[in-house]
């Protein structure tokens, strides 16, 4: 448990490995050398009908890093994910996976190259055990032809080392995934992402939903997919999630990038000021006359 807690602490503070250039990044240019990203977007967007949901974004998803997409409601965030994992083509731009266009038919064209997108209804079934969640269909099974029959010892005891593996302590497997809280459940998403090859992580507003410890659980279980050399795309609107894993930051306003930061290049702070709504809110602050009185010495 206090090596778990250590090791992913660890990881939230660590430099992306072999990266030494991507915190110095400047906007828009976020880079990590010559390495190929896993996935890059140039210039893509996308209309629905007249609603122009993204322009002009480009971003990169590198092995090792999570890219947190940043954004208010209605910035293009899902849009871009839906582009990220196969479920849209972009109108406009390019989006190449492994430095290669990508012509995906369907999400599970990109799930078969390592894409995995986790999204906010996780797709569980409630009152099935934690085990036959983490399978759905995929179950390990024995013997063959008329004699294949599901294994469960070994489907459980895969799922509980994975889990472990993952640092995530759930006593019992066999206990329905609905009396799971919402961020062990969101962390049993990520290991069976993780088990089933995924090479790129996408993970729609994880923590908007939980609370803080919950939410740092979730943060935990990214920071440890990050290390085990997955690329990781998180979305959220909340910066306060994003800073501590993110190595990258897009940002999306009315489906418009404002830019992309390394992380050396920005601060916590600014990050909340620069997301839509950060100026709103000071100037609400102000408007409400509850603005914080002056720190003295
Ligand atoms: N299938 C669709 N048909 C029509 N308009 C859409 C569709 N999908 C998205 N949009 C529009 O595109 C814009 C961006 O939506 P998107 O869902 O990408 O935003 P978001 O950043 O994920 O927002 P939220 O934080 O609320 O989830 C919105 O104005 C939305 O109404
Ligand atoms: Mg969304």
């Amino acid at each position: 448990m206090t090596g778990t807690d250590e090791a992913a602490h660890g990881a939230v503070d660590k430099a992306p490995a072999g990266t030494e250039e991507a915190g110095k990044a400047s906007p828009g240019a976020g880079g990590t050398g010559s390495a190929v990203p896993l996935l890059e977007t140039r210039g893509c967007g996308k209309t629905f009908g007249g609603v122009i949901a993204l322009r002009d974004v480009s971003t990169r998803v590198h092995a090792g890093e999570v890219t947190c997409v940043l954004g208010d409601n209605g910035a293009g965030k899902s849009t871009l994910i839906k582009i990220l994992s196969g479920v849209h083509p972009p109108d406009s731009g390019a989006y190449l996976v492994d430095g290669a266009p990508a012509a995906f038919a369907g999400p599970r064209d990109a799930l078969d190259r390592g894409i995995a997108t986790v999204y906010q209804d996780l797709a569980m079934i409630p009152l099935m055990s934690v085990w036959r969640n983490f399978f759905l269909g995929s179950e390990p099974t024995r013997g063959r032809g008329p004699l294949r029959r599901l294994d469960a010892a070994r489907a459980r005891r895969t799922v509980r080392e994975e889990l472990r593996s993952m640092g995530i302590d759930i006593r019992d497997v066999d206990q329905p995934v609905g009396t799971l809280s919402g961020g062990e459940r969101q962390s049993v998403a990520i290991a069976r992402a993780v088990h089933f090859g995924a090479r790129v992580l996408i993970l729609d507003e994880p923590t908007s939903a939980l609370g803080v410890k919950q939410a740092g659980v979730v943060l935990r279980y990214i920071a440890r997919a990050r290390d085990r050399g997955l690329g990781v795309v998180f979305i959220t609107h909340n910066p306060h999630h994003a800073y501590p894993v993110g190595d990258r930051f897009l940002l999306l306003n009315r489906g418009a990038s404002m830019g992309e930061y390394g992380r050396a290049d920005v601060t916590r702070q600014e990050l909340t000021s620069l997301m839509a709504g950060g100026a709103e809110l000071e100037q609400l602050t102000h408007e409400l006359g509850r603005d914080e009185p002056p720190v003295t010495p």
